[in-house]
């Protein structure tokens, strides 16, 4: 894998009266787009940041690069763009996988799933050796908050909302595999233990909660380049 190398180099400008966190979420993408090589397995992920990865890692001209996405959108921009998408299945292991999130805490803890995808997300995060996470300046809070998404089993839906209360599901169409996407809303106190409670709640798929032994490393878009964190999967 290519060095991570210096950060607060690659920081593309604010278009005039453009959102600057447009710019920052650019910035992020381009400085993980350098962390790529030739002949890599790359995880991608789904949203606002992961598009202008797509065509920054296009830009690059690696040779050989394999990529796994991790939603129809994804796949068909990164198809476009002329990278070559395989299924998980065939691809295997994966070296590295890039993402967004909706919320970055001090620990690395993440909130992913704001666009519904984060069960393929978290398995393709988890496939890989390295998991890297592009967002701007406004993701990273204090403490993570509601809503916490869910992916949930259709059979008795409304039972594990109960279960899960207070809990609603979102009015957007099922996952690509069928699960219906809700969010939980009661407080996130300590996320390892919200985390576990999810995860043990009969008819939950998967939840948006990861853990910072999932994360190597954050790139935070900014006005002054790209700041790095480190998260508890260790070094690139
Ligand atoms: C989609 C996700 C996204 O990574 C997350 O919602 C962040 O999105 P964006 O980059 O648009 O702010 O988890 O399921």
């Amino acid at each position: 894998m290519a060095s991570p190398g210096a950060t607060g180099r690659s920081q593309p400008a604010p278009l005039s009266g453009e959102d600057p966190r447009l710019a920052q979420k650019r910035a992020a993408a381009s400085a993980a787009a350098e962390l790529l090589a030739d002949g890599l397995r790359v995880g991608l992920g789904t949203g606002s940041t992961v598009a202008p990865l797509l065509p920054a890692i296009a830009a690059r001209g690696l040779q050989g690069l394999r990529c796994v996405a991790t939603s129809p959108a994804t796949e068909r921009t990164a198809v476009a763009l002329g990278l070559r998408v395989e299924p998980l299945e065939d691809v295997g292991e994966l070296d590295i996988a890039i993402d967004g999130a909706d919320q970055v805490d001090p620990a690395c803890w993440l909130i992913k799933g704001g666009g519904g995808a984060h069960t393929r997300e978290k398995i393709v995060a988890a496939a890989a050796s390295v998991f890297v996470v592009i967002v701007s300046a406004d993701k990273p809070v204090p403490e993570l908050r509601a809503p916490v998404p869910l992916e949930l089993v259709p059979f008795g839906v409304q039972s594990t909302l109960r279960t899960l209360a207070p809990a609603e599901l979102r009015a957007v169409p099922p996952s690509p595999d069928g699960g219906l996407i809700a969010d939980y809303l009661g407080p996130v106190g300590d996320p390892a233990e919200l985390a576990a409670t999810l995860s043990a709640t009969p008819g939950v798929v998967e939840h948006g909660l990861f853990g910072p032994e999932m994360v190597s490393l954050v790139l935070i878009g900014g006005e002054d380049g790209v700041q790095r964190r480190t998260g508890g999967r260790g070094a690139l």
